[in-house]
């Protein structure tokens, strides 16, 4: 399966690309700027080969891997995503579309959720691209350990969309990730219960000087 990662030359496109790619995913790194695109892939092959993984990993700017992708992963800062995903709405159409979006914004010391009037990131996406299945996962999972690959973690990544079908191949995904438990949330409505859980993740770090905080359900 063709995956690509939209962004994936950010933060948590980083951990997405190499451990997709791990996987056995053909990954797309998708990118505004081909040169930038190429130069992360480079850096990527570099450390995949150095740690003894042989993978297929390659790039575009974010429309041609739209295209050439079976699924895509918005690794977009939410600011960003909505107009992104509006230029993008007819490529991705009858595609899977991962929103890992957590729109959140600064408020004194703490960080609150912001979702938009549609309920959560997953649900205006899902308004914009009315032809694709969306389907909403991996908010909760802190980018700099998911992209080290030395790193071993047991997270759970709660899963919410409305197409059986679509939520079944995001499991399955997730679930060939080493170290993350795919967990049914319920409709993609839901995802607002999820995206507002990265808020208080992050408060939890600043306020306790922990790092890297994810989830399991135990
Ligand atoms: N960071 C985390 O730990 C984490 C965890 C879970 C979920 N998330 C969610 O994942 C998404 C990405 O977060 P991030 O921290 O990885 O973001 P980021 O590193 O700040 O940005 C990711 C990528 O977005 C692209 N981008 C930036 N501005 C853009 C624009 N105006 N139009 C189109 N693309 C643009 C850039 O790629 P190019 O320059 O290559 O185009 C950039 O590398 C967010 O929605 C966030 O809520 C983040």
């Amino acid at each position: 399966m063709r995956v690509a990662v939209l962004g994936g030359t950010g933060n948590i496109g980083i951990g997405l690309s190499l451990r997709l790619a791990i996987a056995g995913y053909d990954v797309i790194v998708g990118s505004r700027d081909i040169q930038k695109a190429k130069t992360k892939v480079e850096e990527y092959k570099e450390l995949l080969k150095s740690k003894g993984y042989r993978v297929t990993i390659d790039y575009a700017e974010n429309k041609e891997a739209s295209r050439l992708c079976d699924l895509a992963i918005l690794a977009i800062p939410f600011k960003h995503a909505y107009s992104l995903v509006e230029d993008l709405k007819n490529i991705l159409e009858e595609k899977i579309v991962i929103s890992p979006i957590v729109p959140m914004k600064k408020n004194g010391k703490s960080f609150i959720y912001d979702p938009p009037p549609e309920g959560s990131a997953a649900e205006k996406i899902a308004s914009i691209l009315e032809n694709s299945y969306v389907v909403s996962a991996f908010h909760t999972i802190p980018a700099k350990r998911f992209a080290d690959l030395d790193s071993e973690f047991y997270w759970d990544v709660p899963i919410c969309g409305d197409d059986g079908d679509a939520k079944k191949t995001v499991f399955k995904i997730i679930n060939n990730i080493d170290g993350l438990r795919p967990l049914d949330a319920g409709p993609l409505s839901s995802s607002r219960l999820v995206e507002s859980l990265t808020p208080l993740l992050i408060n939890l770090s600043l306020r306790n000087n922990l790092r890297d905080l994810s989830i399991r359900f135990v």
